[in-house]
């Protein structure tokens, strides 16, 4: 890589540290993971969060078993499991409050030994937060601009504040600093391609939130052992809403609406993709008459849901779709949202972002020592590699699920298919979508409960031929030094 020379101005006092030192810009899902699977390797590793403190904000995530192995080899498996529910359908409804068919993921369990489930996102970030060391997470750490070059790289912070490190990690969200730094850095190098260089496109906006716990005896569904994992599509209106009973007896719950080309002029983001109460507030007033169904005789609504929930933990977001064709440069590498925003039809997301920091781990654990610029971007271009086709593939499920609660032809087309989706069909989906479950190469590997057998993973297989490699070179260097000393000393 050539270095700009008005860039290469960093000094730092010494030569290139033998094991690489990295920043991660962002203490989200990705960020967070990537921290975990660090702790464990031999690099060093420092993790800055913009925000003063964790906010509660957001209803659940759903995994699947696509991240059990990783979270077994990290040790939060079992912390995770004990907060949440099984999922193992969706339930389709319409507004007269019944149920129209089910899409199943109930094979997961038996092909690849753990079921999909659901956690309450603020008792997710409890887990990782607490796994991961408080002298290494800097909260009220806002990056503002990034610099890089040949001996090292450097982030400010709005503090006023720099950090040194040699390797940067933008694991910063959808409206990522580190993307929009390295972009106007290759913009004006003339190196950012023309689909780089446009605002991110949006078709939806939702709003989300998480209920008090709620009275099981009033809402008869909180019994259910499993997560009732709920999606109503709209008669005549442009609105899907969905909900999910955690293990805390609340109900996540999530509206999303359709844009057309006049509600998109109303919601153009102007570089944020978070509005304040009011535009949330104006939200709820719309939706909250519509229908929900939760096992009781009264007929519920999401305006009962949205009263039972504290009011500065309902947010109206905008959903952006885009993956990223740049997702490095130099020393400055991106994971997790801020190089592919994914439509949380897909349940994708968080999953996608934590298979990137493990392909991204696996990679930096395999440098050499004293890595030089080079051998940095070679590692990021393999990590890409490796991830593209996976997200790519994700987005493009994302889309047809989006589809799926959408009011025209095609999601009449696609609610069809789905319905009457044959057996053998599902399974096949499944393994499509699953069987890719990515391990840390340095970390004892969780052996395969499941009767499909994982999926090829370079990064893995890569690492753990050069470990094999060195500790080979490492026993001969080894034995030449024990036959050199048993000669005794030379004359
Ligand atoms: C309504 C909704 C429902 C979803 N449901 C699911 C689901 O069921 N399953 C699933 O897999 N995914 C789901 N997703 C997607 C999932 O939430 C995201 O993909 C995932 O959170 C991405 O993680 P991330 O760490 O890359 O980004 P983020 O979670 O956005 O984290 C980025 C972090 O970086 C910080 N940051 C930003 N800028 C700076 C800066 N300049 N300096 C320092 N720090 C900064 C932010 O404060 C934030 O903490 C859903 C998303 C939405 C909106
Ligand atoms: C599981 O969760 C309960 C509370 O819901 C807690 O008391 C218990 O210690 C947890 N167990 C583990 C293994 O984390
Ligand atoms: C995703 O969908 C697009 C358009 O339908 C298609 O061209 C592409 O091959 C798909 N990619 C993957 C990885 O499935
Ligand atoms: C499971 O996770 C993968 C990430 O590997 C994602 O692409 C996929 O859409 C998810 N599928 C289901 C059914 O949960």
């Amino acid at each position: 890589m050539e270095i700009n020379p008005a860039f290469a101005n960093i000094q730092r006092p010494n030569l290139a540290p033998k094991i690489p030192s990295v920043i991660i810009v962002g203490g989200g899902i990705a960020g967070m993971i990537l921290a975990l699977a660090l702790e464990k390797s031999k690099l060093s590793y420092e993790i800055f969060e913009r925000a003063s403190e964790v906010k509660a904000l957001g209803s659940a995530l759903y995994f699947n078993a696509s991240t059990a192995a990783l979270f077994k080899q990290l040790g939060i498996y079992e912390d995770m499991r004990n907060i949440s529910k099984d999922a193992t359908c969706i339930q389709m409804a319409n507004e007269q409050r019944e149920v129209e068919y089910k899409m199943d993921f109930k094979g997961q369990l038996e092909m690849f030994g753990s079921t999909g489930y659901i956690v309450a996102r603020p008792m997710l970030y409890d887990i990782l937060r607490s796994k991961v060391p408080s002298e290494r997470f800097h909260m009220n750490k806002k990056i503002l601009s990034l610099q890089q070059g040949g001996n090292g790289a450097l982030i400010r912070c709005s503090d006023g504040s720099t950090i040194e490190g040699d390797i940067i990690v933008g694991a910063d969200g959808a409206y990522s600093a580190v993307r929009q730094n390295m972009y106007a850095q290759l913009k004006k190098n003339k190196k950012l391609p023309a689909s780089d260089d446009v605002d991110l496109p949006f078709s939806t906006v939702c709003l989300v939130g998480q209920t008090r716990p709620l009275n099981p005896e009033e809402y008869p569904n909180l019994k259910l052992e499993d997560c009732q994992f709920m999606q109503t599509l709209g008669d005549k209106k442009p609105y899907s809403w969905t909900y999910f009973t955690t293990k805390q007896s609340t109900i996540a719950w999530m509206v999303i609406l359709f844009l057309d080309d006049t509600t998109r002029q109303e919601h153009d983001p102007s570089r944020n993709s978070e509005w304040g109460p009011e535009a949330a507030n104006a939200m709820c007033e719309k939706v909250r008459h519509f229908p929900i169904i939760t096992g009781s005789e009264r007929p519920w609504t999401l305006g009962d849901l949205i009263d039972n929930t504290p009011k500065e933990l309902i947010s109206k977001v905008l959903l952006e779709e885009k993956v990223f064709d740049t997702w490095y440069s130099g020393r400055a590498v991106l994971i997790g949202d801020a190089c592919h925003k994914l439509n949380p039809a897909g349940g994708a997301g968080a999953n996608n972002a934590i298979h990137d920091a493990v392909a991204l781990a696996n990679r930096l654990q395999a440098l050499p020592d004293q890595p030089s610029v080079e051998d940095i971007e070679k590692a990021f271009k393999l990590y890409k590699k490796e991830r593209l086709p996976k997200v790519k593939e994700a987005y493009n499920s994302s889309v047809a699920l989006k589809y799926l609660v959408e009011q025209n032809m095609k999601g009449a087309l696609m609610r069809h298919m789905s319905k009457n989706m044959p057996m053998w069909l599902n399974r096949k989906m499944l393994i499509r979508m699953i069987s890719y479950q990515p391990q840390l190469s340095y970390v004892d590997l969780v052996p395969n409960e499941g009767t499909v057998r994982p999926a090829h993973q370079q990064s893995l297989a890569d690492a753990m031929k050069k470990a094999k490699k060195d500790k080979l070179k490492q026993e001969r260097a080894e034995a030449k030094a024990k036959a050199l000393s048993a000669k005794g000393p030379s004359p």
